[in-house]
This record gives C-alpha cells, structure tokens and sequence, in this order.
C-alpha cells in the first residue's frame, strides 16, 4: 500500500517570476519545485511506519539524527526563508517597531546589521545557513549553522534565515555569493521579520 503524504509542498506566497530580477523564476523553480520538494518528498519516505510520522516537523528536528534530521530540517529552513520574501514592489525594506529598537540597540543600525549578515553569509565556509536569531530575553544574535542545521536545536528562535548553499544562487549569480546576497535584501520582506519577533513576545 503506498503511504499518504504527510507534509506537503508548501506554496509560494508569489509567483515563481515575482522575485526578477533579484532571483529568477528558473531559481525559484529549482530552489521550490525541486530541491524543497526533494527534501519534502525524503522526509516523507524516512518517516513512514515509524513513530515520528505522528510528529510535528518540529518535533522531528528536535529528535532525529542523520538523513531524517537534515531533510525534515531543510524543509522547515526552507519554508522559514520562502515565506521571508516577497516581490520588491510589495516588501517593507526596511524593520519596525520593537525589532527596530533592538537592532538600533544592539546592532546600532539597521545597516550595520545588513553588513555583518552580508559578512557573515560570505565567509561561511561550504553549505549553510546564515540566521538572525533572538533568544527569549530579546537578545538579538547573528549565527551560521553548517548544511541543514537550525537554531531551533539551540533554543532559540530564527528571526531571518539566508540560504548560502550554492542552489539558492548560482543559476543567476554563478560563484558571486556577495552579489547574491546584495540582491537577497531587495526581496526581503521585514514585516515577516517583524512579526517573528513581535510573536517572541505575544508568547511570553
Ligand atoms: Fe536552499
């Protein structure tokens, strides 16, 4: 008997071609209709008949080792990221709020925030993942987690996720990670990250 698809690929809150031209549409379609859905699909085949396909894909990325773990952790980075950005038309470019006032606190600027994330997402070394985290006294931080892993596993709570692995960029940007990253701020939405972090506090 074939098994029932328990997580599913999400949908994109844009179309594919919205993001132009920051990241193509053929980007996006590998990025979303191949290597998440990929990753969904792994998940999927790794869980069936065992006790994590009751679990939430969170559940799953606190108790998993090896091939589960990395795949389950892809899906839930992915869609963290995917649902971060929007058409440039239609983005918040820059944070509000409660979010603004930390970064200014902590991180002086916005922009000096935006340049050590640009740093760090250049220097990070193979594939990964570059976050702006908080922990739960609102301490904003900057971290680089290698392959799939996630600051969820750390205790702390992603704010913004940029995906360094070379699939995110390098039908547009080939080897250019700096140039990829500069266009990633375009189509980052801040109004998602603002709610991230709004959402710290209203749980609290
Ligand atoms: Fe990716």
């Amino acid at each position: 008997m074939s098994a029932v698809a328990k997580f599913s690929l999400m949908t994109l809150p844009y179309e594919a071609n919205e993001l132009e031209p920051y990241i193509s549409a053929e980007t996006i379609n590998y990025h979303h209709g191949k290597h998440l859905a990929g990753y969904v699909a792994k998940t999927n085949s790794l869980i069936d008949g065992t006790p994590y396909a009751n679990m939430t894909l969170e559940e799953i990325i606190l108790k998993a080792e090896g091939a589960l773990f990395n795949n389950a952790a892809q899906v839930w980075n992915h869609e963290f990221y995917f649902s971060e950005l929007a058409p440039a038309n239609k983005c918040q470019h820059q944070p509000k709020g409660l979010l603004l006032k930390a970064i200014e606190e902590q991180f002086g600027s916005v922009e000096k925030l935006k340049e050590k994330l640009t740093e760090a997402s250049i220097s990070l070394f193979g594939s990964g993942w570059v976050w702006l985290v908080s922990d739960d006294k609102y301490n904003l931080q900057i971290i680089t987690t290698p392959n799939a892993e996630n600051p969820l596993t750390k205790g702390l709570f992603p704010l913004l996720a940029i995906d360094v692995w070379e699939h995110a960029y390098y039908i547009d940007y080939r080897n250019s990670r700096a140039d990829a990253i500069k266009a990633f701020w375009n189509v980052l939405d801040w109004r998602i990250i603002d709610k991230r972090f709004d959402a710290i506090h209203k749980s609290k």
